[in-house]
């Protein structure tokens, strides 16, 4: 359960909140009776600390494509496009426990076969996925961090993006949205000083018709905020 991370602290950690509104009894049990069914987090772990980095989701199904949504907050859209899409295989990785009991709830509720969960911080599971192995990623609206002196908490450095296209297949993608100028500028920066880096960079507001626009929560209170959306979309031929 989620005070298994005691044993393994280190790769829980981040800057933010993991908890927001206190857990209902039902709620634990769930998690408690769940979580590990749709998680391979004890095995990331293991794999963390035999210092391996050739973790294959492929392994894990049969499944036409691999996913990864990062920082799927209440999992509307991880739950959404799992639904939309059962022949594609969609890891979700979250370090918010509400987040996850709530997305728990969906697949139990729903019968999905197509989702699992990691609850580490997404930066530790980075680090042990197999290059050339994942199809899309999606990272909407990831923690702003507005303030210059936390920037450097930002989940998407130059570092990240770099190991994060290494793991994707040919023709995979990486999707990211955000409503923040500063965090817009920092990731076109990096894209700008690393072009060589990628084969394919789009960068525009999103637009209303787009299917990701006001697919989340956050999303949604930005677009009530009249504030613009981004979506950066960098992809491997
Ligand atoms: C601003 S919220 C956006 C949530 C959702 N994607 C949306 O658009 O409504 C960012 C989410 O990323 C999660 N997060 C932050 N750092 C993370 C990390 N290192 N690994 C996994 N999730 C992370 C936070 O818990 C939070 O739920």
């Amino acid at each position: 359960m989620f005070f298994k991370k005691i044993d393994f602290a280190k790769y829980y950690r981040f800057q933010g909140r993991r908890i927001s509104k206190k857990l209902s009894p039902t709620k634990v049990e769930l998690y408690k009776k769940l979580f590990y069914q749709y998680s391979f987090d004890d095995e990331i772990i293991q794999y963390l600390e035999s210092k391996k980095s050739d973790f294959d989701l492929k392994n894990k199904h049969n499944l036409k494509k691999t996913i990864i949504e990062v920082g799927f907050g209440n999992g509307e859209n991880l739950i959404k496009q799992a639904k939309l899409n059962p022949d594609f295989f969609y890891l979700g990785s979250e370090v918010f426990v509400n987040g996850i009991i709530n997305v728990l709830n969906e697949i139990k509720n729903n019968d999905l076969k197509n989702v699992n969960l990691s609850q580490l911080n997404f930066s530790f599971l980075l680090d042990i996925i197999k290059p050339g192995t994942i199809d899309n990623y999606y990272i909407l609206n990831p923690d702003p961090w507005e303030k210059k002196r936390h920037h450097k908490r930002r989940l998407l450095n130059r570092e990240n993006i770099i190991k994060i296209y290494r793991t994707l297949k040919k023709e995979g993608s990486i999707t990211i949205t955000t409503d923040s100028d500063s965090y817009l500028n920092q990731i076109e920066l990096l894209i700008t000083l690393n072009s060589g880096s990628f084969d394919f960079i789009q960068i525009q507001e999103m637009k209303a018709e787009d299917p990701l626009y006001g697919s989340t929560n956050y999303q949604r209170k930005a677009i009530a905020n009249k504030k613009k959306i981004y979506k950066i979309h960098i992809s491997k031929n």
